[in-house]
């Protein structure tokens, strides 16, 4: 019983110390996010996450072949949404995913590629709350399989090459502001084309 006692205790005390230090941490630190979480929230926040996503889930296996289409598509589609917080390599280095609470994580990194298809895969469709990354999967077949795709491609980061990258910065979205500069650039260079150089004239001696 004593035993049993000291256990309470000792979970209790665990369970204050956990509930307790993030409000002293906010009220320290207030709600900068420049500053990454300290080691015992990030390890909290990643056992939770972890102990959040169903044991079922975790167990999935990918249906999607890993194969040059699969993972052409699956490039396209991070280049495409992914890539403005994750970066094409996954690294997270980019101005939005560098100043999350927490930070998109290096994807290349072990952490990441530890997790099982099935954690990836429901982490993409579901979102982690609490955080920066968004759910990508409503409930159809169609968005299950970008998802299952994603997570072949996610395999895939820590071996890209720079040719898969350079193909990637062509996939990114563009800002309106620079449609409008491609455009120009477009323009003026077709106006080139129009006006070519008049040629020299040839006159044959006789
Ligand atoms: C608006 C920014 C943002 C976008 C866009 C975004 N993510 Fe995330 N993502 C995050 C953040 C922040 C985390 C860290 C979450 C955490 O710490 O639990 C994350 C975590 C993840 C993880 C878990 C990795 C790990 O080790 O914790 C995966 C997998 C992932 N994102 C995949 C994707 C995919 C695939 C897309 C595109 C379909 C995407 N994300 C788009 C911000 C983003």
């Amino acid at each position: 019983m004593a035993l049993l006692g000291r256990i309470a205790l000792i979970a209790m005390t665990t369970l204050i110390v956990i509930a307790v230090a993030p409000v002293i941490d906010l009220i320290d630190r207030g709600i900068d996010t420049r500053r990454p979480p300290g080691r015992v929230e990030a390890f909290v926040a990643r056992r939770l996450r972890h102990v959040a996503i169903p044991w079922k889930a975790r167990r999935s296996t990918n249906p999607e072949p890993s194969n040059p289409e699969v993972l052409r598509d699956a490039m396209e589609h991070f280049a495409d949404h992914c890539a403005s917080c994750h970066g094409n390599d996954g690294k997270g280095q980019t101005e939005i995913g560098g100043n999350l609470y927490p930070k998109a994580p290096d994807m290349t990194r072990p952490e990441t590629q530890r997790l099982s298809d099935g954690e990836l895969f429901f982490i993409i469709k579901n979102g982690v709350r609490f955080t920066g990354m968004p759910a990508w999967g409503s409930d159809t077949a169609e968005d299950d399989r970008a998802s299952w795709q994603l997570v072949r491609f996610i395999r895939r980061l820590p071996h890209l090459t720079s040719e898969d990258l350079e193909a990637m910065s062509r996939m990114n979205p563009i800002s309106p502001g620079e449609m409008k500069e491609r455009k120009e650039t477009e323009q003026f260079l077709e106006g080139a084309e129009e006006k070519p150089p008049a040629p020299e004239k040839h006159i044959h001696k006789q």
